[in-house]
C-alpha cells in the first residue's frame, strides 16, 4: 500500500510499504477515506527528528471502512464506517476508567516513561504505524473504533479523532464560568475549535495568533480576535477590566513565534546524531515558550490555563513565583479521545453545525500529494489552516 512516511527534517514522502495485517485478536483493519495532518505533525516534522525512525508511517487523524476484525472484536464489523483515535486505549484498566484514556495502563509506553500509545507518533509514543496511509491497523479496535453514521460527509466525522476532542478537554480543562472569559492563544485547527466550542457554551471567547487567515476564520464564528503583538496582553487585560480572561487555553505549543533562544536549541538538536540530541531533548529546556510565558502573563488571579499545545522539554523554565503569586490553576495532557465522543458525536451530526466543522478544512490533496500538504500546513501559506489527504483521489497529472 501507499504510505505518509517520515524521512528526515521536514522531509515526508508517499512510500510502498507492506500491508498491515491482524496480529492481534484485538486488531482492524480500516480503509482510510480521509486522513487529517495535525499541528502534533508539525513536530515531528520539525523537532522531535531525534524520536524518529526514516520510513517510520505517521498520521494520527483517520477514518475509514472496516476491512477485517480480529477474533476478539464484534463492536464493528467489515463495511462498517469508523472514525479511529489517536490515543490507542484499552477500555478497562484503571486509568482508562477514569476517564483518562491517554495514560491507559495497557498500551503505556514505559520505555519512555510515557503514557498510552499513539498511532504515528515517534518512539515516544510507541512507534506505532500511522493513518496517512491506504491501510491502517488499529490495535484495542473493539474499544476504541468510533462507529459513524453512513449519510454525512467525512469531514463531519473526521475530527473526532483528535483536534474537535482535544479542543474540548481544552475547554472542559480552562473551566470557564458561563459569561465568563476565555482567552484562546493560537487559532491554529485546534485553537479554532476550542474558541468555537466555548462560545457554544455562552462563554465570550478572545482569540490570539500572529496569521491573518486565521483570525479571519475565528472572527466568522463570533470570536473577538488579536494579532500577536507587543502590546496584546496588556489590551487584553483593558479589555477584561484590568484582570485578564479567566481562564487561557494554550493551543500553540512548543513551537511558538517569538522564542529566539529555545527555537536555536532546537535547531541546533535537530542537526545532532539521534543518541546524543536524544537525552539533551528530554532533560533541557528545549521548548519554544513565548506562548505559554504570555498566557501565564495574561490569566486573571485564581484564574484557569488549560493546556493543549504539545510541549516536549523536561527542563523548560518556567516562572514558578509568577504561577504562585498569582494563584494559577493549571491543566493540560494529551486528549482522552474517547471520554468526549458522546458529547461530540450529536453536535457533529446536527445540521445546524454548531461547532462549524463544515468551516476549518482548507486543503483537501490526494495522500500521493503529502509532502506539499505538509509545507503549505507548516508555512501556512495559500491560507492553509487545515489539510485533509485524500487516498480515493488520483494525484493530478504532472505538467
Ligand atoms: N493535547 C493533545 O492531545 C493535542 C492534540 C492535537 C494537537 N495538539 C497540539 O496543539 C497545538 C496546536 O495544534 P494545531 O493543529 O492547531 O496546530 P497549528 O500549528 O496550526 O497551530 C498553532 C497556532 O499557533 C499560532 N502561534 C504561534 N506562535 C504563537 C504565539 N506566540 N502566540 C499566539 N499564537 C501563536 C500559529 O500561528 C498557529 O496558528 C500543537 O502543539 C499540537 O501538537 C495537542
Ligand atoms: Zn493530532
Ligand atoms: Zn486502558
Amino acid at each position: 500500500m501507499r504510505a505518509v512516511t517520515w524521512q528526515g527534517t521536514r522531509h515526508v514522502s508517499v512510500e510502498d510499504v507492506p500491508d498491515p495485517t491482524i496480529q492481534q485478536p484485538s486488531d482492524a483493519i480500516i480503509r482510510i477515506t480521509s486522513t487529517a495532518i495535525c499541528g502534533s505533525d508539525l513536530h515531528l516534522y520539525e523537532v522531535l527528528g531525534p524520536f524518529m525512525t526514516q520510513g517510520d508511517v505517521i498520521g494520527h487523524e483517520p477514518m475509514g471502512i472496516v476491512e477485517a476484525v480480529g477474533a476478539g472484536v464484534s463492536h464493528v464489523r467489515p463495511g462498517d464506517r469508523v472514525v479511529v483515535p489517536f490515543t490507542i486505549s484499552c477500555g478497562d484498566c484503571a486509568m482508562c476508567s477514569h476517564g483518562l484514556q491517554s495514560q491507559c495502563e495497557t498500551t503505556q509506553v514505559t520505555e519512555y516513561g510515557s503514557g498510552a500509545a499513539l498511532l504515528g507518533y515517534s518512539k515516544l509514543y510507541g512507534q506505532v504505524p500511522g493513518g496517512q496511509a491506504e491501510y491502517l491497523r488499529v490495535p484495542h479496535a473493539d474499544y476504541g473504533l468510533i462507529k459513524v453514521g453512513t449519510e454525512l460527509p467525512d469531514e463531519n466525522y473526521l475530527f473526532l479523532s483528535d483536534i474537535l476532542p482535544t479542543a474540548w478537554q481544552a475547554v472542559e480543562y480552562a473551566d470557564a464560568p458561563t459569561k465568563g472569559t476565555l482567552a484562546v492563544v493560537g487559532l491554529g485547527p485546534v485553537g479554532q475549535l476550542a474558541a468555537r466550542i466555548a462560545r457554544h457554551r455562552g462563554v465570550e471567547v478572545l482569540g490570539i495568533d500572529p496569521v491573518p487567515e486565521r483570525r479571519t476564520m475565528a472572527a466568522r464564528h463570533g470570536i473577538e480576535v488579536f494579532d500577536l503583538a507587543e502590546d496584546t496582553v496588556g489590551e487584553i487585560r483593558e479589555r477584561t477590566e484590568g484582570r485578564g480572561p479567566d481562564a487561557v487555553v494554550d493551543a500553540v505549543g512548543m513551537e511558538a513565534d517569538g522564542s529566539p533562544f529555545a527555537g536555536l536549541a532546537q535547531t541546533v538538536a535537530g542537526k545532532l546524531p539521534d543518541a546524543i540530541a536524544r537525552p539533551l531533548m528530554e532533560n533541557a529546556g528545549v521548548d519554544r515558550l513565548a506562548a505559554l510565558h504570555s498566557v501565564i502573563d495574561l490569566v486573571r488571579r485564581g484564574g484557569t490555563i488549560s493546556l493543549s499545545g504539545v510541549y516536549g522539554g523536561a527542563a523548560s523554565p518556567m516562572p514558578l513565583l509568577t504561577m504562585f503569586d498569582k494563584q494559577i490553576q493549571l491543566r493540560m495532557g494529551q486528549c482522552n479521545v474517547r471520554s468526549w465522543t458522546d458529547d461530540l458525536l450529536p453536535l457533529v451530526e446536527d445540521p445546524a453545525d454548531p461547532l462549524g466543522v463544515g468551516d476549518l478544512v482548507t486543503h483537501r490533496l490526494p495522500l500521493e500529494e503529502a509532502a506539499v500538504g505538509y509545507d503549505l500546513f507548516q508555512k501556512k501559506h495559500d491560507g492553509c489552516i487545515k489539510v485533509v489527504l485524500d487516498p480515493t483521489i488520483a494525484p493530478a497529472p504532472s505538467v
